[in-house]
């Protein structure tokens, strides 16, 4: 029988490029002049743009083959590691994960907020759109909130259920960051730590 985590581990570690809209997204929440950490870059083609818009670009890679090849502009940096290993540069504004399968959300956030980066532009904790999250967020105990949609540090995000009569049209377009979900407590993760 295949287990599930491997076949998470094997999606994570998957190249795998995104559509135009999903790149014009990312690149809209960059600020101009930013200092941008790109982890998990790919084939570079959105570090690439980013490039285009940012002082200087770090692009993080774990496949060389993937980043080894065409010249690069002058203010990007492609580095093969592994990015949960790594340490991230201390200059770092912005960061962009593109990885819909990425497990591994919570240890990111924590190693950005310890270099003091400001901002993170992905599309791993919902799986589908992109997101701009500033950093560091505040979170709430998951048993604070009522209902409505929540973003656990852990990763995993959801809605907590209530009486329908009591929500509000602002509840139901909030994302309320939280820790200790159910998903912390089901796989005995913590997910409070705060940088
Ligand atoms: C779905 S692809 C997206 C690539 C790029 N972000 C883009 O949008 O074009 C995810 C990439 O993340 C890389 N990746 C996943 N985990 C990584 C890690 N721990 N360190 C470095 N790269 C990683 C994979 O090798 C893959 O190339």
């Amino acid at each position: 029988m295949v287990t599930m985590v491997g076949d998470a581990a094997a999606w994570e570690a998957q190249w795998a490029p995104y559509d135009d809209d999903t790149y014009a997204r990312a690149l809209d929440f960059v600020p101009p002049g930013a200092v941008v950490l790109d982890i998990g870059a790919g084939d570079l083609r959105l570090a690439r743009r980013l490039a285009e818009r940012a002082r200087v670009v770090y692009a993080i890679e774990q496949h060389a083959e993937l980043i080894a090849g065409e010249p690069l502009p002058p203010n990007l940096v492609a580095i093969c590691a592994d990015a949960r290993a790594f340490p991230f540069p201390a200059n770092i504004d912005t960061a962009v994960l593109l990885m819909r399968h990425c497990r591994h959300f919570a240890l990111y956030q924590e190693k950005l907020e310890a270099v003091g980066c400001a901002r993170i532009i992905t599309n791993a904790r919902w799986g589908m759109d992109v997101e701009c999250i500033d950093l560091p967020t505040r979170p709430l105990p998951y048993d604070d909130l009522a209902m409505g949609w929540y973003a656990c540090r852990c990763g995993a995000t959801g809605f907590r259920p209530g009486p329908p009569e009591r929500l509000t049209s602002h509840a139901a377009e909030t994302i309320v960051e939280v820790y200790d979900c159910p998903e912390c407590k089901h796989y005995g993760r913590i997910s409070h730590r705060i940088a």
